[in-house]
């Protein structure tokens, strides 16, 4: 795994045979050039490291002390999958609507992130297709999904109506076949990690935390790139592009919604098509 290259992050071996086994792990290491190495020649950097914890692969940066991961069943997130609130949430408001359909609606999440809107949005029922360009985060969401799925928990009914890729959404949104999306779900990311915090989260520690390695692993969008997103959205959407900004942020590529749901900590622009 160690390809010559100045690495750009690294896999921790805590033992090797088991670290090793991982497909998926070393063909991340490769695409990513990233270097395997031992606890003891561990540098203290900031490049990403990989660690299996409790048999999950997480990632820092800095110290061991804080890890970050994607992991779905972590209380606070699994709580609000729970059946009395999830109807609430507002990123489900307005992606259904008063969608009154027999059939699931189809979501694209083409900015996936940590999976957490997609995977609120399943657990309402929605039928999710959830697109991640960034190859660390997507391995960990990847990871996440899998994990849910594979377990005898109630919400592996939810990752059974996921659908997970590695890629540019725009590129597949362009080049799309089959059944188009009812729904696109965009949640770019801010440019600055002054603004990143009015993105629409808690500040909670974990929060914050995930705010930081996402803006430490993940190129921000330029304003083009925005530009592109909603444009492909728009086209492929069947009946509607649902935007999630911070209250009193600028619209995503200055257009106009028909409507908002704003919250505490999010808005959520809705354009009907
Ligand atoms: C703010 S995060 C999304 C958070 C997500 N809504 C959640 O609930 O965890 C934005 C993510 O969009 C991804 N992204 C931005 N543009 C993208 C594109 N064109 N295709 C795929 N992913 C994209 C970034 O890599 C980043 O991980």
């Amino acid at each position: 795994m160690n390809d010559g290259q100045v690495p750009k992050g690294y896999v921790l071996l805590a033992n090797e045979k088991e670290n090793l086994s991982f497909d998926s792990v070393k063909s991340l290491a490769q695409r990513l050039h990233f270097h395997t190495i031992s606890e003891e020649n561990l540098p203290s950097d900031s490049l990403p490291k990989l660690v299996l914890e409790n048999n999950q692969w997480r990632v820092f940066t800095h110290d061991r002390k804080s890890t970050v991961g994607v992991d779905f069943f972590l209380p606070s997130f699994y709580a609000r999958l729970s059946r009395q609130g999830f109807e609430k949430e507002n990123v489900v408001r307005a992606v259904k609507g008063r969608n009154k359909a027999t059939l699931p609606l189809f979501v694209l999440d083409a900015t996936a992130g940590f999976g957490h809107d997609g995977f609120l949005l399943a657990n309402a029922g929605c039928q999710l297709t959830m697109v991640e360009k960034n190859p660390l985060l997507a391995f960990l969401l990847a990871q996440a999904i899998h994990r849910v799925a594979d377990s005898d928990d109630v919400i592996a009914e939810v990752a059974s109506r996921i659908v997970f890729y590695e890629g540019d959404s725009v590129d597949i949104m362009k080049s799309w076949q089959g059944r188009r999306p009812d729904v696109v779900y965009l949640d770019p990311m801010y440019n600055t990690a002054e603004q990143e915090p009015k993105r629409g989260l808690k500040k909670t520690a974990a929060v914050k935390k995930n705010m930081a390695f996402l803006q430490q692993i993940a190129a921000h969008n330029s304003t083009a790139e925005d530009q592109r997103l909603f444009e492909a959205a728009v086209k492929i959407a069947g009946s509607k592009v649902v935007i999630k900004r911070a209250p009193g942020a600028e619209h995503l590529a200055l257009q106009t919604p028909a409507s908002s749901i704003e919250g505490k900590s999010a808005r959520f622009d809705i354009y009907p098509l």
